[in-house]
């Protein structure tokens, strides 16, 4: 397994993990939404980037980054937006190794932190508790 960036080949691959992660939120796109994501993560201009995990060309699962800036330091914070991977790819370590790359990528774009949001009751908490930290904080929105 390798992981690398998204790129513009990769669409219909990526369409068909991208709903199963909406699938996984009980969620639905404009599909205009969907076209507008795949355009900007694999636009190297837009302030957000994409890996991918391929073994052997199939695309196994993804994580979606989006770059801003902050009040808390100088550098820009890396927010992991989303993460998928293939229920039939699970628990073999793809999950760990996207969020380890997502860690070398902001390294090397210096960001100050990385970060993202979870349900509460999300089983994925257990490898999060891994590989971050928890501080308590809980999310509102309007
Ligand atoms: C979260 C997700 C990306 C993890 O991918 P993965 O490739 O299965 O994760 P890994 O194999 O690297 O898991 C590493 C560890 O976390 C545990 N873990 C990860 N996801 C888990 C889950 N959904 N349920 C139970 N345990 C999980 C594994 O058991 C493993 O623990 P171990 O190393 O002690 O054996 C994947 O489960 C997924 O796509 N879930 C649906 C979408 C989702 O929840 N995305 C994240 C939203 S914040």
């Amino acid at each position: 397994m390798i992981i690398r960036p998204l790129a513009a080949d990769d669409r219909t691959q990526w369409a068909a993990l991208w709903s199963g992660y909406l699938a996984f939120y009980e969620s639905e796109l404009d599909p205009a939404v969907t076209e507008a994501t795949f355009a900007r993560l694999i636009d190297r201009s837009e302030p957000m980037f994409a890996l991918v995990a391929e073994d052997a060309g199939a695309l196994l699962g993804f994580a979606h980054c989006v770059l801003h800036r902050g009040t808390w330091a100088i550098a820009d914070f890396c927010y992991l937006e989303d993460l998928f991977v293939a229920l039939a790819a699970r628990g073999q370590g793809v999950g760990r190794a996207l969020i380890e790359a997502v860690y070398a990528r902001a390294d090397a774009l210096g960001c100050a932190r990385v970060y993202w949001l979870t349900h509460q009751n999300n089983p994925a908490r257990k490898l999060y508790d891994q590989v971050a930290s928890h501080g308590g904080f809980v999310q509102y929105r309007r």
